[in-house]
């Protein structure tokens, strides 16, 4: 059963999420973090940022797995979802460059690279805490809608749509959007202890009601979260609106 809290605002959100962040933290400092990238979670990276600041968050023992990464791209390319990390949280908090850990856009075997993610996740004991957005098209990482849906860590093929919604990054030239991306797999994420989702903002009330209310289909990848025993889903008064 899906947990679901909704927030006045996505600013009370995303305080209320970087607070409780910095709660785990402080109870388990070796903590180990699953984090997403988009729009939705700026506003928590920035708390975030605000927290370590002021003394509340120390992330030198964390550890951290970003979900997913462009095929084609490498890490220094400032639109990688690394460089939009190092961005918007890395170069604002005191997490150590050894426990950062992405998937290799530019690894020259791709099979290789995925099963060296899967065994990272496996020695640091697995992930405690996931950070999740959620895609307009019910994906979460790069688990598109599809009849079936891969378990591990996986070479993704974009969606139309969710090379759209991407295209901010490449200067909005959709074409400039790669068609493929590496990202944990369903497994992955559900083996997680903990799994938190926020999504924010109307267009993302269609697949909130479909995540949380509709089947647990691979039409819509986030449906499978039902199956897992500690989600929460926040969301501000918008994206809760079709509940
Ligand atoms: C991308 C990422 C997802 C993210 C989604 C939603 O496709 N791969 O992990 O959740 O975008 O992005 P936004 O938060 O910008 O709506």
């Amino acid at each position: 059963m899906i947990r679901v809290r909704v927030f006045d605002s996505a600013a009370d959100l995303a305080r209320a999420a970087a607070a409780d962040i910095a709660r785990t933290l402080r109870a388990n400092p070796r903590l180990v973090l699953g984090l997403p990238t988009g729009r939705t979670p700026i506003p928590l990276y920035h708390q975030l940022a605000r927290l370590h600041g002021e003394g509340r968050a120390d992330f030198s023992r964390a550890t951290t797995f970003n979900l997913d990464e462009f095929l084609g791209l490498d890490g220094r390319d400032g639109r990688s979802y690394r460089a939009f990390m190092q961005r918007h949280l890395f170069d604002h908090i005191n997490a150590r460059a050894r426990r950062i850990h992405f998937l290799d856009g530019d690894a020259r075997d791709v099979a290789a690279e995925c099963d060296r993610y899967e065994r990272a996740i496996r020695r640091a004991g697995g992930i405690d805490l996931q950070i999740l957005g959620l895609g307009l098209n019910g994906h979460i990482g790069f688990n598109e809608p599809a009849r079936a849906l891969a378990a591990r860590t996986h070479c993704a093929r974009l969606r139309p749509a969710t090379r759209r919604a991407n295209a901010a990054l490449f200067g909005n030239r959709i074409r400039d959007v790669p068609h493929y991306a590496l990202s944990m797999g369903m497994a992955t994420i559900l083996e997680a202890d903990r799994i938190l989702l926020i999504a924010t903002g109307a267009t993302k009330r269609a697949c909130v009601e479909r995540m949380i209310a509709g089947p647990v289909t691979p039409r819509v990848p986030a449906s499978f979260l039902q199956l897992h025993r500690n989600t929460e889903v926040w969301l501000d008064r918008p994206a809760a609106s079709q509940l």
